[in-house]
């Protein structure tokens, strides 16, 4: 069909239709060339927050947390963040340089990851939890943030995980301990309503053994209950045991030290041998297994 056979109209109908081919196919290549347009290709991370230690002892644990956690996610690209300010900076003369989770998720986003899940290395899921649940979830809003962000809870947020834990607690004191001697478990406790957990633990421990105690340093159940039910129970000895992951500063100073205000100086004064157990939970991998659980309960609902 040659033009001559065509109409004005037609020929006209026939101009649009190129010139529509032609915006099509230019509006493709636009679209193509602002890269940042188009869906950005899946890049997975898991990011473990804690609230950190400047004991080096203590932070080998942390050691044991990330071999674990690259063993059961070989694929996924790993990161670690501190909250805490003050060991960040402690850290940070030494030399070791550790990112707050703000910056840590900052640096995963500019890196291009775009499906992240975080884990709380935290006991409870108190107000350190809480601040780091707001900081992840202003990157699911950013502009320049996550396609998918996800968090794992803390390590004691369901009856399950409280049994579980309690369990591996109880299987991990040391062989020497006998029946008839106590064992005081220091939980660090706080003004958040989370401190529930600690009571809860409390009752736990006693359904699996009586002669199991749990105090807190900042919270309830005091010391001063636990001396009333040490004295009830009729103990001579008591064994020290932090409930917190790492046997840090107040394992080494609030429980186990020298110190007028110690459990330990306090328990002594009460006529009370005391054994003090210089290990965190997350030294256990049974316990460190609970954290992963959460993580790879989270990891589920990433891409
Ligand atoms: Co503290």
């Amino acid at each position: 069909m040659s033009i001559d056979f065509l109409g004005r109209k037609q020929v006209r109908g026939l101009i649009i239709s190129l010139a529509l081919v032609g915006v099509l196919i230019l509006g493709t290549a636009a679209t193509a060339a602002a890269g940042h347009h188009s869906p950005k290709a899946d890049k997975q991370a898991i990011l473990l927050v804690t609230f950190g230690t400047s004991n080096s002892e203590a932070a080998k644990v942390f050691e044991l947390i990330d071999a674990m956690a690259r063993k059961r996610f070989p694929d996924t690209e790993i990161r670690w963040a501190y909250t805490s300010v003050i060991i960040r900076k402690k850290l940070a003369k030494q030399g070791k340089l550790l990112d707050a989770p703000v910056v840590a998720l900052a640096k995963l986003a500019d890196e291009g990851y775009t499906q992240v899940a975080v884990q709380s290395l935290h006991v409870i899921p108190g107000q350190e939890f809480d601040d780091l649940r707001a900081v992840v979830a202003s990157f699911a809003h950013h502009p320049e943030g996550f396609t998918n962000v996800v968090m794992g809870m803390p390590l004691l947020t369901s009856v399950q995980d409280m049994e579980r834990v309690a369990r591996a607690v109880l299987k991990g004191l040391p062989a020497e301990r006998k029946n008839d001697e106590a064992v005081v478990l220091m939980g660090h406790g706080t003004h958040h309503r989370a401190n529930a957990v600690y009571p809860a633990m409390a009752f736990i421990f006693s359904r699996l053994d009586p002669r199991v105690f749990v105090g807190t340093v900042e919270g309830y159940p005091e010391l001063d209950l636990v001396r009333e039910q040490i004295r009830e129970s009729g103990v001579k000895t008591a064994w020290l045991v932090p409930l917190m992951s790492v046997a840090g500063d107040h394992a080494l100073n609030d429980m186990a030290g020298e110190e007028d205000d110690s459990w330990k100086s306090i328990l002594t004064g009460d006529g009370i041998v005391c054994r003090p157990v210089l290990k965190g939970m997350a030294a256990d991998p049974a316990i460190v297994d609970v954290w992963l659980d959460h993580l790879a309960e989270a990891v589920k609902h990433l891409n």
